[in-house]
């Protein structure tokens, strides 16, 4: 029999040459199951997207209230649906107090952030665009112009013009934003860089210069929020409220779905000069939006202390490891550094063998990222972390 990466090989597209190939027939909670009926812990959620688990029953019954509802009437900002009003409504309520009042639904991370983009040119009528180095955005032109490493971009050149990169968290670099600025891209933690939180002061600053020169302050936190960081939105640790938000993966609790969040004045700027200048046909699909509503409606019930001190925890236990190298970030957003990529290599597929999902990062060969769901049980944290530091002894020096 063909296995799972024959197959993709075959008939799918492959975006790598060594994909990790498994057969997955069911999943639920934190738990994967195999074609040959191995039950697998994931620790990475899908990569930030499962941060309730997989299939949590309000999100299913959700699905199945809407899927009899209806699925696509229109497209996006055409008809009201209550679908969207619902999602809407709730992550707005995760956001009272600030002056983000306006949800643009997209399809995913990316389209969030193009749509970030093109609403910062038409709020301040200026091209200039930074990202920071580390940074990952997506993988279409504008994105990919924000992101980082030169490797990656290298075979896409030329990119979107008028898009530079700041050194990360340097205070020197502000003063590369001028009044020529118009937005300055930043992940409040960085992900695919192995999970760098940016200094609180620094984000400080970042808004302060922004605000001082006219230009918008852009957070991603397409993976780093919504739970993530064991607080609803990871700039709330930092008290920094940026002027747009962007948003992804885990909001729609399983279903495809991004979203930009500005204030309405801004947002103003996208329905006229021209008209139906940044559109959609299922950006807001009923569907992922009746998810998502569901997710931030669970999400608000969950006491995030504890996903904080579950994160404690985990790095005080990888931290004393020996094989261990460096250790960032927090909650259930942990980037751990071995001694090189060969170490993380025997790392992964050892701690396959026992069971446990993990995986690289982007664009930090020494790492590896520790982000199970937010509502993982204890024991199952409690015998995830065995296997890990068992997988862990086994790595080579
Ligand atoms: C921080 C960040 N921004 C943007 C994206 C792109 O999101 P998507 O893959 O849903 O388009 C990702 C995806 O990994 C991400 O981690």
């Amino acid at each position: 029999m063909k296995s799972a990466a024959d197959f993709l090989d075959r008939g799918l597209a492959m975006t790598t040459p060594h994909p990790l190939g498994e057969r997955i027939v069911k999943a639920e909670g934190c738990w994967l199951e195999t074609a040959s009926g191995e039950r697998l812990f994931d620790l990475v959620s899908g990569i930030g997207v499962s941060n309730l688990g997989h299939g949590h029953p309000a999100i299913r019954e959700a699905l199945h209230a809407q899927v009899d509802q209806h699925l696509h009437v229109m497209v996006y900002g055409e008809y009201a649906q209550a679908a969207q009003d619902r999602a809407a409504q709730v992550l707005l309520s995760t956001l009272e107090g600030t002056d983000l009042e306006a949800v643009y639904f997209v399809n995913s991370g990316t389209e969030a952030i193009e749509g970030a983009m093109k609403l910062a040119r038409r709020v301040t009528g200026r091209t200039e665009i930074f990202g920071v180095i580390g940074g990952y955005h997506g993988a279409t032109f504008g994105a990919l112009s924000l992101s980082t490493p030169s490797h990656r971009r290298n075979a896409f050149l030329p990119l979107l013009p008028d898009v530079h990169h700041l050194r990360f968290a340097e205070e020197s670099e502000l003063e590369r934003i001028t009044e020529k600025t118009a937005a300055v891209v930043v992940e409040t933690v960085q992900g695919d860089a192995g999970i760098r939180p940016v200094p609180e002061a620094h984000l400080k600053a970042l808004k302060a210069r922004c605000r001082e020169l006219g230009a918008l302050l852009i957070l991603d936190e397409i993976q780093c929020g919504l739970g993530r960081t064991g607080h609803v939105h990871a700039f709330e640790a930092a008290g920094v409220v940026p002027d747009v938000l962007v948003l992804g993966k885990a909001l729609g609790g399983g279903m495809p779905i991004g979203a930009f969040v500005a204030s309405v004045d801004h947002m103003k700027a996208l329905r006229e000069a021209p008209k139906l200048g940044h559109i959609t046909t299922f950006g807001g699909h009923p569907m992922a939006c009746a998810a998502a509503a569901a997710y931030l409606t669970e999400l608000k019930k969950l006491d995030l202390s504890v996903v904080r001190a579950q994160g404690e925890s985990w790095k005080a236990a990888l931290d004393a490891h020996p094989r261990v190298v460096e250790v960032r970030g927090g909650g259930h957003f942990i980037g751990v550094d071995l001694e090189g990529p060969e170490q993380v290599a025997e790392l992964v597929h050892a701690a396959r063998r026992k069971g446990l999902i993990l995986f690289w990062f982007l664009s930090r060969p020494q790492g590896f990222r520790i982000a199970p769901p937010l509502n993982a049980q204890p024991a199952e944290l409690e015998a995830a972390l065995a296997h890990l530091l068992e997988a862990l002894d086994e790595v080579k020096g």
